[in-house]
């Protein structure tokens, strides 16, 4: 079972683009709250999983440099680098990830893929021949990233709860054929009562709130970047999508717009939804509120960007290689493991 002794917490962020504030508060600083809080008790790894980046088509070029911003924020958003309890590293610098993800395709029906909503929607915006192998089974690569490691929290959005609930029955799928390989990670519903009240949450696009604010959405217009300026960011909430309602009420069926800049007032002010759309309910200018909201974010990345301003970049590669040579241990004696039980390897005697 899991080499390391304590409970893990893992979670990754793809470095395809900058991250926006749906990354940051529905997976970034659920785990670094834990971090900052618990790393007694948990070990912790926060990686990038830079080989699922490009599972649509980007710009390589930019590539590196985003990985290592992604990193940089990382550490804005204030991750302990100091804690050896905590473990940063990047997904294609440990082998096993690849190489387990290729035994686990091996075990993965076609139709189980198929039926995953986000590769629905993704490949459903794509020509046919820009629709990737690579997307279509970038969940199993996902599994791979957690079971490897052992964890049992795994704090995501809510658009990669199917992905979480996939790793869950492959795991259970070989403990089955072979024995108790993999700690099978907690159903999303304890995950959410474990994390607390961001938990499972999808912010949506300011443009097009039907959808779920998503890097991969090329214009950027209706996304708020960690690093956009911040007048900027503030410009995008003023020109936000509302509705002809008039008047505020927190229904996301409804009034999706509105009760997305809610969401977004709540989670920066650090309040419950709740609470915020309480106060506001009724409310009849819709130019009110956002001129609140494009407040808030205006603050929040100037904060941010002083923050990022101060990283130590020594610090930083520093643990990241240290991180990536003892993951690379871990990693590594897992995969033998599983190896040795589908028979690629001699058991242990
Ligand atoms: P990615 O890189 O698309 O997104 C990173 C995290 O941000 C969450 N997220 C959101 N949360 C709320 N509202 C939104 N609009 C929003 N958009 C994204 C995502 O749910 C995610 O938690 N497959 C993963 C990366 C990954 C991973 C892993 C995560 C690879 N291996 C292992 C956890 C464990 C992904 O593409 O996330």
């Amino acid at each position: 079972m899991n080499t390391m002794t304590k409970p893990v917490l893992l979670t990754g962020l793809r470095a395809n683009n900058d991250l926006h504030i749906g990354n940051y508060f529905g997976a970034l600083l659920p785990l670094i709250d834990m971090a900052r809080t618990r790393s007694a008790e948990y070990q912790i790894n926060l990686f990038v999983p830079d080989l699922h980046s490009f599972t649509t088509p980007i710009d390589h070029s930019q590539l590196q440099a985003q990985i290592i911003h992604n990193l940089r924020l990382f550490a804005a958003a204030g991750l302990p680098l100091d804690d050896p309890g905590i473990h940063i590293y990047r997904q294609s610098y440990i082998s096993a990830h690849s190489e387990l993800a290729w035994i686990f395709d091996c075990f993965t029906g076609f139709g189980e893929m198929s039926r995953m909503t986000q590769f629905k929607d993704k490949s459903a915006r794509l020509s046919d021949d820009r629709v990737s192998v690579g997307l279509f089974n970038y969940p199993v690569l996902m599994a791979a990233d957690i079971l490897l490691y052992g964890a049992s929290y795994v704090p995501v959005g809510d658009d990669q709860s199917q992905h979480l609930e996939f790793t869950r029955d492959i795991a259970e799928r070989l403990n089955n054929q072979f024995g108790e390989l993999f700690v099978v990670p907690k159903p999303v519903k304890d995950q959410h009562d474990f994390f607390g009240k961001d938990q499972g949450l999808r912010i949506k696009d300011l443009i097009d709130p039907s959808k779920k604010m998503s890097k991969s959405d090329e214009s950027g217009k209706g996304i708020i970047f960690l690093g956009d300026d911040p007048e900027t960011a503030a410009k995008k909430i003023m020109g936000a999508t509302t509705d002809s309602i008039g008047v505020v009420h927190y229904d996301p069926a409804a009034q999706p717009g509105i009760s997305n800049l809610l969401t977004i007032h709540a989670l920066l002010s650090g309040e419950t939804i709740q609470a915020v759309a309480d106060h506001h309910d009724g409310d009849t200018s819709y130019g009110d509120l956002k001129k609140e909201v494009a407040e808030q974010v205006k603050d929040f990345l100037t904060d941010f960007k002083a923050k990022l301003m101060s990283v130590n970049d020594e610090q930083l590669t520093a643990k990241l290689e240290a991180d990536e040579a003892a993951m690379n241990q871990v990693a590594n004696q897992m995969l033998l493991r599983v190896q040795q039980a589908v028979g690629l390897r001699p058991k242990a005697v």
